[in-house]
């Protein structure tokens, strides 16, 4: 079975099993990492929001014109972001790694 890490806010990397068909976004809810996902995969929230390792970005499909509308209102955007809720597990995808963004967001700061 493939295998994922999720990079933690803290640093912390954590490989995780994969399933072929899943989205990182249900990988992530399996493993209890903290992502929210709050529409589910519907693509109407960016609160699913990832930054993908260089290396594995380039091999994604294009995100959508939905999604890279989602994306501009997330915080924290990279040029390597995506929405966990569209990257989709497939064998080729084995050792996809992927960050938490940092999105503690102070309104007094802004
Ligand atoms: Fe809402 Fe991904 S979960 S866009």
């Amino acid at each position: 079975m493939p295998k994922m890490i999720f990079i933690e806010r803290d640093g912390t990397r954590k490989e995780v099993e994969a399933p072929v068909g899943l989205s990182v976004l249900e990988i992530a809810h399996r493993n209890n990492i903290d992502i929210e996902g709050a529409c589910e995969g519907s693509l109407a929230c960016s609160t699913c929001h990832v930054i993908v390792a260089d290396d594995w970005f380039e091999t994604l499909e294009e995100a959508s014109e939905d999604e890279e509308d989602m994306l501009d209102l997330a915080f924290g955007l990279t040029a390597t972001s995506r929405l966990g809720c569209q990257i989709i597990i497939t064998e080729e995808k084995d050792g996809l790694t992927v960050a938490l963004p940092q999105e503690t967001r102070n309104m007094l700061l802004d």
